[in-house]
């Protein structure tokens, strides 16, 4: 079976070093190591509608995704570069899903259920996330979707939906995998909670030399030990166990020492992807003819199913 790989980011605003050593960088590890798998990365701009509703927002935010996925060197020449909205299969095959779901199926999502317990007012597009995201993974027959932990349930929710789609319109869908990294399956933020856009906690992956000095200070640490964990938990993403270790002994208890060589080693990792980025940015024109060619390639898969789709559910008359 020919392999397929999907992943995508919301554009919610900037991404962080959590969304990159989390999934980010699995995609570019692997669009070198598997030459010969297709690759789709995409922005999610429908599932962002839910967050942003404002115009000039939600087009600078896809903008600056297609520049952060350019910047860590997804290459449009070996992966499909696309916006999910470019592709109107996505929200068909989503309202297919929503038919044959239950509302007690999509309450017992880990994103209702927290925004239930803060009382949230929760919107319809909210609710039918998981259908919409299944709808994005199935219709390319991805076979593997490297994520961060918190999308496990997802994944889970679009294999799901394939079954019961194939039990009752016969076999259509490929299951999916979720590819998750142990180690930076939940990378923490400033103040040792997941890292993560709504909870502030975030250093950003583009962050200017000023932005990494304000976010490292703003770690949390605990006086108790002398190796301050939530920066070792950080540190743990740029630099080696074993040199760590030396130099947390070295510097036991000294913890702006140890904050600092954090943000020297942060800096130093950012400042060539930030050069990146600003290089791509000057040529706008560029970087929207890749988005237009990558939709244009996905489009080209995503109607092929979505034909086949219709001829299953029996809607498909010529
Ligand atoms: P999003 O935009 O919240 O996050 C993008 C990716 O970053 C990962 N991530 C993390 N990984 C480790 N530690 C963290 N602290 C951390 N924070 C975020 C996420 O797990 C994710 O992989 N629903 C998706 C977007 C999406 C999608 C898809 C993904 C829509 N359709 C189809 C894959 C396939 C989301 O909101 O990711």
């Amino acid at each position: 079976m020919k392999k397929v790989l999907l992943s995508g980011i919301q554009p919610t605003g900037r991404p962080h070093i959590g969304n990159y050593f989390g999934a980010m960088k699995q995609w570019v590890d692997l669009q070198t190591s598997q030459p010969d798998t297709e690759k789709f990365f995409m922005i999610a701009d429908y599932h962002a509608l839910n967050f942003i509703q404002n115009n000039e927002e939600l087009k600078q935010n896809i903008l600056d995704v297609v520049l952060d996925y350019l910047a860590i060197g997804l290459d449009p020449k070996q992966s499909a570069i696309f916006k999910q909205s470019d592709v109107s299969a996505h929200t068909e095959l989503a309202w297919i899903f929503d038919t044959i779901t239950t509302m007690p199926y999509l309450m017992r999502a880990h994103a209702f259920k927290d925004a239930e317990v803060k009382n949230k007012e929760i919107g319809v597009g909210t609710f039918n996330y998981p259908m919409l995201m299944s709808a994005d993974i199935l219709l390319y027959d991805t076979t593997v979707v490297p994520v961060g932990q918190d999308q496990k349930q997802h994944i889970e929710y679009a294999r799901d939906t394939a079954e019961k789609f194939n039990r009752i319109f016969g076999e259509t869908f490929v299951l999916p995998e979720a590819l998750i990294m142990k180690e930076v399956a939940v990378v923490p933020g400033t103040d040792g909670q997941k890292m993560s856009k709504s909870y502030g906690n975030t250093i950003p992956l583009f962050a200017t030399d000023e932005e990494i000095r304000k976010a490292v200070m703003s770690i949390v640490t605990d006086s108790s030990g002398s190796i301050p964990k939530n920066v070792y938990e950080i540190h743990k993403l740029f630099r080696s166990t074993t040199e760590l270790d030396v130099l947390y002994k070295e510097k036991s208890g000294k913890y702006k020492d140890l904050k600092d060589a954090l943000i020297a080693d942060i800096s130093a990792f950012i400042k060539p992807l930030r050069e990146r980025r600003e290089e791509f940015a000057k040529n706008k024109d560029a970087v929207l003819a890749i988005l237009k060619a990558g939709g244009e390639k996905a489009k080209a898969k995503a109607q092929a199913k979505i034909e086949v789709v219709r001829e299953k559910i029996g809607v498909r008359l010529y």
